[in-house]
């Protein structure tokens, strides 16, 4: 590919990919205003302003003709709203009690203000514009204290102030490297945090995008290769309430079953009925808990999708069966591709019912992947993912409850690694290239799949994993980071790609444990597996080739510590699954960064190397060979570190001691998390929870929302939850601990939770609802 050769840094390239040709979208000319949306008609090009909300307004540029308004492939459709506007001599402005939008009219430019007067978006010297290939563009000024976030699947560190991004879904297995980019999501979103305060940015633009925060002193800028400027503003002004509106828009994530939080287990692959069910054994001989095991591409036949190969899977029924007495889940991988094979049923449906990609000549587009020759589900077209989605029967029938999207970008083993950008799509009825809808192909096979799969499975709630997709992916599915390797480099680089993933509305992702690619060993296994207990996504997954590394295999001790730590998740459940509850409500990330917590704490703002549970529990792993001490940065409170119990004061760095067999995990003082007991996997329910709270001195009061439900159908959409708001209020004379509210009508397996309170003194005393006993009744 020429980007790998010397042409990459050719003085030339630019003019050559005709991207030196920027046109101003110069002055307004004149303006309309239809209900609710105010039109600015420009010398080169027209805009449309609207409001949703009174946070959140959409500016839509295009150089041709009047603004499409309904092309978006991800955002849930919303009435705009009308607002307040006014002219003077100079500027038109539009405004709602928390967003100001001020047009400059010659020549046209854009500044958004908050409620404050302070100014999110500006356009100073440049501002929108257009290319002769059909770019679209914008250029915004970046201020001092600028940090951006988000972008989804990036390499690198936290803050992305200073790098340059393309979004276009390519499946990389060559290293995760600070710069390799573009990797398998396109997320066209990120949040600026400035002094304390964040807005956010979503370019709804489905071609390859580019987001430049390097090449211009002072000025960042967005991009696409065709299309419309088509892009939301989200006023915040706390972080969190930039991912509540950002999520507004694109949708949040469905709560997820229980199981799916639990381990997972995989392997590229294991090949055979025998070896998964020795697998399963082996989990349950060491008592290590466990809910999934994965099948990879070996357990069909031929590489086709929805068959098993017969002599390596000959009772693929009576093996899910099995599995599930024992508890555990098997969740199968699916690609796009489809072997051209006249003899092989969804291939011949798809020819002859006319359901895969094709030129606009009318030929079906081909391209190699595991199966050799294969065709590719046309998944724009609805006729195609209903028929994608009903084909999920064949793995539902036989217990199947998860599906795992591989290759979706769509990869395909040629040069330029995926389909050819000439291919048309039906997109519903509106034809499109590829070219145009390349990073929306692995979000609509999400959408078929995870539609497809709740259809059929009688209101338990499916899982669906996936490497590729688009702002919005998590309404379908759990992100994994794809092919990274058993590199120390790659464990650390994993904390700010998943943060990044939260941030960018993705609450459900995590890395392969162990690194894919390459070999691991003992001390990675073991202090990936630390960190993996905490990553929103669990799983265990290394590649053809390499050493197995399911937690046994690199000797005893090292197995002790590993099946501690996947214990240690099972123990932290009702916690995580209450923060769960909490990113399907809100859109927040379960994994977050400190700045999230602390926005007015500036030291937070590039920690890569930590990140939170929540908004109590702060993550510090050691992930570097034979280090046993480290730095930890705790913002403002006082600290407890969960496992030894040692305090630490905050808003200063500690240099933390920690063996092999220590994750430093810190709760902060004044609030609480719940526990409950080790199960096999969450098919066991839980019935034995407690709550820690982590007594102060100072004067506290912190509410905690612990959420549980059966953890597997939707009747917690019809009232079948329990909620309990509990309130902790710490001071000098001690704790008191108030259920203030306990909601829902779901029959919990539980009659009590314990109350436990670490860090009291003498003097202080504990009540719980005013009573002296430990213990919350659930009603
Ligand atoms: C891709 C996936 C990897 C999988 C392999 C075989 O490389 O990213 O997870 O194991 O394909 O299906």
């Amino acid at each position: 590919m020429l980007e790998d050769t010397s042409f990459a840094i050719h003085p030339g390239k630019d003019a050559q990919e005709g991207r030196n040709n920027f046109k101003d979208i110069g002055n307004l000319v004149t303006n309309e205003v239809q209900e609710d949306i105010y039109q600015f008609i420009c010398e080169n090009g027209t805009v449309n302003v609207v409001f949703y909300t009174e946070e959140i307004a959409r500016v839509i540029m295009n150089p041709d003709m009047k603004p499409d308004m309904g092309l978006s492939k991800t955002a849930i459709n919303r009435q705009p709203m009308q607002v307040e506007m006014e002219e003077s001599e100079s500027t038109f402005t539009l405004r709602t009690n928390k967003l100001t939008i001020e047009m400059n009219k010659q020549p046209f430019r854009l500044k958004v203000m908050d409620s404050d007067k302070r100014i999110l978006l500006n356009e100073k010297e440049i501002g929108m514009g257009s290319g002769n290939a059909g770019e679209v563009i914008c250029y915004k000024t970046m201020e001092a204290d600028d940090h951006f976030y988000g972008f989804g699947e990036k390499s690198g560190f936290l803050d992305k102030r200073g790098e340059k991004y393309e979004m276009w879904n390519t499946d990389v297995f060559a290293p995760h490297n600070p710069e390799t980019d573009p990797l398998y999501e396109s997320i066209p979103y990120f949040m600026t945090l400035r002094n304390g305060r964040a807005h956010g940015v979503f370019f709804d633009n489905t071609y390859r995008t580019f987001f430049d925060m390097k090449t211009i002193d002072e000025v960042y800028s967005f991009m696409a290769e065709g299309g419309q400027l088509d892009y939301y503003i989200f006023a915040g002004p706390a972080p969190k309430d930039v991912l509540e509106q950002y999520t507004w828009i694109t949708g949040r994530m469905p709560l997820p079953p229980k199981w799916a939080l639990g381990y997972h287990q995989s392997r590229y692959s294991y090949e055979t009925e025998q070896e998964v069910r020795e697998l399963a054994d082996t989990f349950r001989e060491k008592d290590i808990p466990v809910d999934v095991i994965y099948l990879d591409i070996h357990y069909m036949n031929g590489y086709r999708v929805f068959t098993f190969d017969k002599d390596r899977f000959p009772e693929p029924k009576k093996l899910i069966e099995d599995l599930r007495e024992s508890g555990i889940r098997i969740v199968p991988i699916v690609d796009p591709g489809v072997k051209k094979d006249p003899e092989y049923a969804i291939y011949q449906q798809g020819i002859t019912d006319d359901l895969f990609c094709k030129y606009l000549e009318g030929n079906v587009y081909f391209g190699d992947v595991w199966p050799g020759v294969s065709a590719f589900p046309d998944f724009t077209d609805e006729k195609v993912r209903d028929w994608w989605g009903q084909n999920h029967k064949f793995y539902t029938d036989m217990g199947i409850e998860g599906i795992w999207n591989d290759m979706n970008e769509p990869a395909v083993f040629n040069e330029t690694k995926t389909m050819d950008t000439e291919v048309m799509h039906k997109n519903d009825g509106s034809p499109e290239t590829h070219r145009a809808l390349h990073n929306v192909y692995g979000l609509l096979m999400g959408k078929a799949t995870y539609e497809g799969l709740k259809e059929q499975l009688n209101g338990k709630r499916p899982f669906l994993l996936t490497r590729a997709g688009y702002a919005g992916v998590q309404r379908y599915a759990a992100v994994w980071t794809g092919d990274n390797r058993s590199f120390w480099e790659h464990l650390q680089m994993s904390l700010p790609m998943c943060m990044n993933l939260g941030l960018s509305g993705v609450a459900f992702t995590g890395p392969d444990v162990g690194g894919f690619a390459h070999d691991a060993n003992a001390e990675l296994l073991t202090r990936w597996t630390q960190v993996g207990a905490f990553t929103p996504y669990f799983r265990n997954h290394s590649a053809i080739g390499t050493l197995y590394q399911e937690p046994w295999r690199f000797g005893e001790t090292h197995g002790e510590l590993i099946k501690k730590y996947i214990e240690l998740r099972y123990k932290w459940m009702p916690q995580l699954y209450s923060v769960f509850r909490e990113a399907s409500e809100k859109g927040l990330p379960v994994m977050r960064p400190l700045f999230m917590e602390f926005p007015e704490d500036e030291k937070t703002y590039r920690i890569s190397d930590q990140f939170m549970i929540g908004n109590n529990v702060l993550v510090a792993p050691v992930m570097a060979p034979g280090v046993t001490d480290r730095a930890v940065y705790l913002p403002e409170g006082e600290w407890t570190d969960y496992l030894t119990g040692d305090q630490y004061e905050g808003g200063k760095a500690h240099l933390v001691h920690a063996e092999l067999d220590h994750l430093p995990i810190f709760v902060r003082k004044g609030t609480a998390i719940m526990e409950g007991n080790v199960v096999p996997s969450m098919d066991t329910k839980q019935t034995d929870l407690t709550l820690h709270v982590y007594a102060s001195r100072k004067n506290d009061r912190y509410q905690y929302t612990f959420y549980d439900d059966d953890g597997e159908t939707f009747s917690y959409e019809n009232g079948s939850y329990k909620q309990l708001d509990i309130e902790i209020q710490c001071g000098q004379e001690g704790v008191n601990i108030d259920v203030i509210n306990q909601t829902g009508s779901y029959k919990a397996p539980y009659e009590q939770i314990k109350v436990e309170v670490h860090g009291l003194e003498d003097t202080q005393q504990v009540t719980v609802n005013g009573q002296k006993d430990h213990a919350l009744k659930i009603k």
